[in-house]
Formats: structure tokens, sequence, C-alpha cells
């Protein structure tokens, strides 16, 4: 197994759920760490928390990733503070749920923004400097509602962008291979976290089908520690009871009137 302390790495949406777990261990691992997202105060009291319980270097950029001026001084800030960017988890995103005729137009360029430009954008920004190291590691949190045909039903455009992102995560792969890159594309089942908090009508059997951000960080330690000589692609990572032929997300969301 590869050892990652002292590494650098860059998270996105790190100041809750997937992303905060995944700082927790990656912190633990001996991992320095630059963490994004956009509200200023979650932000700070998830830097405390890792300052308190390692003794990495942690550093907060208030960041969204829908803006590309925003992605830009992330990497220039990391650059600078850290010298080098060896992983890039690329995680922030939000949810979004409505049928497609009555998704408001606004939502549709917040979700192409955030959950698909974010990533690529950044990806973009990040990859010449690690072509120059010759190495480096990207994760792209995708989904699992990618692995369902046709797309959840009122999950369209957020899937199909998650789609679109799982296709370029695996293209990524075959054009950076040659420069020592790996990228590895997560597609997590319906985790615990706030973004399915919010679906507020889950019942107790549904809840069962939830998965814990433990099992995610897992895939991502998994991903980051392989032999130097391989690189897991694609992670699935989805719950066992998951139902068969039917959405992976099978709970209703109130919709904004
Ligand atoms: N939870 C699931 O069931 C599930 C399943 C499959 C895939 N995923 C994917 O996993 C990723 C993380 O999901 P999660 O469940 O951990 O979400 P979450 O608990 O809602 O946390 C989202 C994180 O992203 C940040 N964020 C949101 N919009 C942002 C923006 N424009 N710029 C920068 N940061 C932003 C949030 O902080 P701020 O709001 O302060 O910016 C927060 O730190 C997402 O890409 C999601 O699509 C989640």
């Amino acid at each position: 197994m590869e050892n990652i302390s002292g590494k650098n790495a860059i998270i996105t949406g790190a100041s809750k759920g997937i992303g905060k777990a995944i700082a927790a261990r990656l912190a633990a691992s001996g991992v320095n760490l630059v963490l994004a997202a956009r509200t200023q105060s979650t932000l700070d009291e998830a830097v405390e928390d890792l300052k308190r319980n390692s003794n990495v270097e942690v550093i907060a950029v208030s960041c969204d990733v829908s803006r590309l001026e925003d992605l830009e001084n992330l990497v220039k800030v990391s650059l600078e503070k850290l010298g080098r960017i060896d992983i890039l988890i690329n995680n922030a995103g939000v949810s979004s749920q409505y049928p497609f005729e009555k998704q408001p137009l606004d939502d549709l360029e917040r979700l192409a923004h955030t959950n698909y430009l974010g990533y690529v954008r950044l990806t973009r920004l990040v990859i010449p400097h690690m072509i120059e190291n010759k190495t480096g590691s990207i994760i792209n949190l995708v989904s699992g509602s990618v692995l369902v045909e046709p797309v959840p039903r009122s999950f369209l455009v957020y899937s199909s962008l998650k789609v679109g992102l799982r296709a370029f995560s695996k293209g990524l792969f075959w054009e950076m291979r040659d420069h020592g890159i790996k990228v590895t594309a997560i597609m997590p089942g319906v985790t615990d976290t706030d973004l399915t908090g919010k679906l507020d009508e889950i019942t107790a059997e549904q809840k069962e089908r939830l998965i814990s951000t433990q099992s995610i960080e897992d895939a991502v330690m998994f991903a980051l520690k392989v032999p130097q000589n391989v690189c897991p692609l694609e992670l699935a990572v989805i719950n066992q009871r998951t139902p068969w032929a039917k959405p992976v997300i099978p709970f209703e969301q109130k919709h904004p009137k």
C-alpha cells in the first residue's frame, strides 16, 4: 500500500457530509488539507475540529465552485501555502429533485455550474501542476444514480450531469495515465448526510437503505493507497438493500413553492 502521509490535498465541499468525513480520514493519515466551501462559519468549524484532532496543516479557503475566479484563487492559495497539490477531491455538489417541467430555469444553471463545471474547471486548473510533477490523484464524487437507466425520476438534470461527469472522469483517466496521474470516480449510493437529511419523508425502513460516510471514506482510502501502478477507475458504493430495477433514490422531496 502507498503511504500518503505528508501529501497535500484540496477537498471541495469539505465543511459537511462526505467531504468533511473524507477530510477527517485524510488528516488522520497525515495528509495536509485545503478545505473549500462557501459558508465561512461551517468551514471554520471543520478546520478547528481537524486542528484539534490531528497534526497536519489545515487551510480554509472560502470558495464557490460555480465561480471560476474562486477556483483560480483556491489553486493559487493552495500552491502558495503548501507548495504543491498531490490530491484533488472534487466533491462539492448540490441536490435537486423536480419533475422536469417544474424545475426552475435558474436551478438548471446552478446545477450545471456546481455539479459539473465546478469539477471540470478545477481539474483543468490543477492538471498542469500535476503534469509538471508527473504524479497526482484526482477523485471525483459522482453518484450511484448513474447506475440507473433511465436516470431516477425527478432527478433528470442532477443525474444526467453526473452521467456526464462519470464519462469525463473515465476519459480523463486515459488522457492522464501517461503523465502518472490517477483518476477515480466514486459513485455513492444514498448516503446519510445533510443532502439526504432534507428528504424529510424517509421512513424507518428506507433509512436502512442509507449508507454511512465511512464507506465512502474507505473507497477514497483504497483509491489513494493502491500500489503506484494501479488505478481503480470507478468504485460504486451502494447499500446492499438498494431495490433492484428501482431508482437508487427511493424518496420524494418537497419542492419550494
Ligand atoms: N449524500 C448522498 O446521498 C450522495 C449520493 C451520491 C452522490 N453524492 C455526491 O456527493 C457530494 C457531497 O454530497 P453530501 O451528501 O456530502 O452533501 P452535503 O452534506 O450537502 O455537503 C455539501 C458540501 O458542499 C459544499 N457546497 C455546496 N455547494 C457548493 C458550492 N457551490 N461551492 C463550494 N462548496 C459547495 C457545502 O458547503 P456550503 O453550502 O457552505 O458551500 C458542503 O460542504 C455531492 O457531489 C453529491 O452529489 C451524495
